[in-house]
């Protein structure tokens, strides 16, 4: 297998289609770790001038912390838009759970983000994507429901040597959705599938640099570095938090693909498109407010926000049926 020149320049851009019908432009990360890299903006791209979300309420939900990297890609396209998390952390980790548990909980979040005035709903967990989008699309078929999916696309066009890994949990890995989704984008490509059990229940205590996650993360490495691949995806919004111990498991020449810009790129022209067709009655304004609901501490939840993306913002505890 190739391997990476390692005196390439620092950031290559491709163009990925992560959406039916658009195409979006994609930035992978170096192969060198740069600031950016540990600020899990490895994909990011300057954000889009032309809407700055006002009038537009996001409504987002994970089944934790891990959607809290779609956040921060989402606040930066959208300085505007108030946003409404909801980290489901006491029914976490979902990706070893039943498709009809994760279905359920997806669909009570849901109906919570729209009572907060949610306009669009960003499914902002792979394994509940996976799962539920097309059941939450069946039920409010009137509104827009943004799912994410591994980065399995933009990665394979972006290897050169043909040799990609996806690391994910298992239950994303088994999925009808991401058995299409390497259907129909892994073409020739040689596909690792790594199911990271017990790494995002991990990363839920929020500390980012204990042993036993590094002991996680090699272990999870290790079959992408004997398989000799040179991009690997995250797919699972979680794991962007850990990609500085990836990138150091793998070899900085292995690229990481992350696809949290690209769905806030998605969330921005859904967000304009809706905000421009309303009525003048239906006028309203925001003010770039971010409020936190968890199922399980969120005081955890407000200080993990705070530390990890340097937001500070009010937290509450999410009412149960
Ligand atoms: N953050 C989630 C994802 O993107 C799920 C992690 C979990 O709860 O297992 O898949």
């Amino acid at each position: 297998a190739r391997s990476f020149d390692s005196s390439a320049t620092s950031t290559q851009t491709v163009s990925v289609s992560l959406y039916p019908g658009e195409n979006i432009c994609f930035a992978a990360c170096s192969n060198r770790l740069t600031q950016q890299d540990h600020n899990m903006m490895s994909t990011s791209q300057a954000p889009s001038q032309s809407f700055n979300g006002d009038g537009l309420t996001v409504g987002m939900f994970d089944s934790g912390l891990g959607g809290l990297s779609v956040l921060s890609a989402i606040r930066a396209h959208l300085p505007l838009s108030d946003i409404v998390y909801v980290a489901d952390s006491g029914f976490a980790p979902y990706g070893e759970k039943s498709d009809s548990f994760i279905e359920d909980r997806s669909r009570f979040i849901t109906s919570f983000l729209l009572t907060r005035q949610a306009d669009v709903v960003v499914v902002a967990c792979n394994t509940a994507t996976a799962a539920a989008v097309h059941h939450l699309r069946q039920k409010w078929a009137h509104v827009p429901i943004i799912g994410v999916e591994p980065g399995v696309k933009p990665a394979v066009a972006h290897s050169r040597n043909r040799r990609v890994g996806v690391l994910a949990t298992p239950s994303t890995l088994r999925s009808k959705k991401f058995q299409a989704l390497i259907d129909n984008h892994a073409q020739d490509a040689y596909v690792v599938l790594q199911a990271c059990a017990g790494l995002a229940k991990e990363i839920e205590l929020g500390e980012l640099d204990s042993p036993r996650l590094r002991d996680l993360v090699e272990t999870f490495s290790a079959p992408l570095r004997a398989a000799e691949v040179d991009t690997a995806v995250l797919g699972c919004t979680h794991y962007p938090f850990v990609q500085n111990l990836f990138k150091q498991a793998l070899g900085n020449a292995v690229e990481i693909v992350d696809t949290a810009d690209a769905v806030a790129r998605h969330t921005t022209r859904i967000g304009e498109r809706l905000v421009t067709m309303r009525l003048p009655e239906q006028h309203k304004t925001t003010r770039g407010l971010t409020e936190l609901w968890s199922s399980a501490d969120p005081a955890h939840l407000a200080k993990v926000a705070r530390s990890w993306l340097g937001l500070d913002c009010p937290a509450h505890p999410l009412p149960e049926a």
